[in-house]
């Protein structure tokens, strides 16, 4: 084992100040939903532009919430791509819909706009596009799609809080946008997320369905039309964002930092295909790297166990979906996605978040030189 210190794939950066709102939250007597959480929802809702925002208790309910209110239940198709988190398609079948692969572009290993008229069927009610690692899928394609077939865009932008799209940011234009604040994301509530919406009518559905359906009317009494979830955000929760969402844009600049260096430092030789260098639109939630594959003796899961050996954590984000048992019985098989299980199979995340110094980068960057050379075919 390494002697310096374990170094994570990453590692939410929560300050101090957050740390004692949280303390004064908990000292308060009110917890769960309350003015935290409205003053979240209104810096988020401020943060995107001034749309609506609903916050939630994960990324997944915003999902969840965002197809209820596209309508999409069983009968419905969902186009999506295979490089995911796996709730994304999850999200769909537990609508009772079913979630319809395409593949992705090679490059951006996002959804592949061209892959995605062959896919179109009279059943396809919504576009589901994910913004893989924080690179933003084709706004431009994937709405035009949209516009010309009448379907929904369900942004699953879990992971790209602070990215933007041709000069304008993530979440403050398009249709439904699902963000997460799980731990790992560039800002985190622990766990949570939020839906941003159109409309103070949708807002107001988003409201209803994110607790149990209940409609609050004058005189305190309630009402219920429909069987909602419960999917609210605590306070606790809440005040973790409130103190995230202030230096998020730091966060994401020093991410860019990082990003940056592992381009400069990491040997081209080895073999490894980057990301895209985007230093203009990425939020470089991760940076993931595909292996060499038939130049290593060695295969992905050794590679890992032998980073680890080095004192250096590493993830996969992510194997292809439709290889999982699941989604293989209902019909998807090995060879329907080439580009997909060729990035599935190889991709490794490298160690990146906002507390790292510059010589961690190098750190890494030497741990896989050296397995990949001690290890070339
Ligand atoms: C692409 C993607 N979609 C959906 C989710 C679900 O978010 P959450 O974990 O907050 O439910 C995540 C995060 O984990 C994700 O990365």
């Amino acid at each position: 084992m390494s002697a310096e210190p374990y170094l994570p794939f990453t590692r939410p950066a929560i300050d101090e100040a957050t740390i004692a709102g949280v303390a004064e939250v908990l000292r308060s007597g009110w917890i769960t939903t309350g003015p935290q959480a409205k003053a979240f929802e209104a810096r988020l809702s401020e943060y995107f532009g001034g749309r609506p925002v609903r916050a939630l208790a994960s990324g997944t309910g915003a999902l969840e919430l965002a197809l209820a209110l596209a309508g999409v239940g069983p009968g419905d198709e969902v186009i999506t791509t295979p490089i995911s988190w796996v709730a994304t398609a999850n999200v769909v079948l537990r609508a009772g819909a079913r979630p319809v692969f395409v593949d992705i572009d090679p490059t951006t290993r996002n959804i592949d706009p061209a892959a995605i008229e062959a896919a179109l069927t009279p059943r396809t009610r919504a576009l589901m596009p994910v913004d893989m690692a924080g690179l933003p899928f084709d706004r431009d394609a994937l709405y035009a799609i949209a516009r010309r077939r009448s379907l929904r865009v369900i942004e699953d932008a879990a992971q790209s809080m602070g990215a933007s799209w041709k000069g304008r940011r993530i979440g403050s234009f398009g249709d439904l946008v699902c963000v997460s604040f799980h731990a790992n994301k560039n800002m985190t509530t622990a766990e949570g997320g939020c839906l941003v919406l159109n409309d103070a009518a949708e807002a107001g559905r988003c409201e209803r369905l994110r607790l149990q359906g209940v409609v609050r009317l004058p005189g305190g009494e309630i009402e219920v039309d429909e069987a909602g979830a419960k999917m609210n955000l605590t306070d606790v929760a809440a005040r973790i964002g409130l103190g995230q969402l202030e230096r998020l844009a730091e966060f994401n600049a020093r991410r860019r930092v990082l990003a940056r260096r592992y381009f400069e430092r990491l040997d081209r030789a080895l073999g490894c295909e980057l990301p895209p260098a985007d230093f203009e639109q990425s939020n470089w939630h991760m940076f993931q790297v595909l292996l060499p594959l038939e130049r290593m003796m060695i295969d992905r899961a050794r590679c890992i166990a032998l980073m680890h050996e080095r004192g250096i954590g590493t993830g996969v984000h992510y194997p292809a979906m439709h290889l999982f048992r699941l989604y293989r019985a209902q019909g998807w098989q090995p060879g329907d996605f080439p580009h997909a299980e060729r990035v599935g199979a190889r991709t490794v995340t490298l160690p990146l978040f906002p507390a790292m110094a510059e010589t961690d980068v190098d750190r890494v960057c030497a741990a896989l030189g050296d397995i990949l050379a001690a290890h070339r075919r």
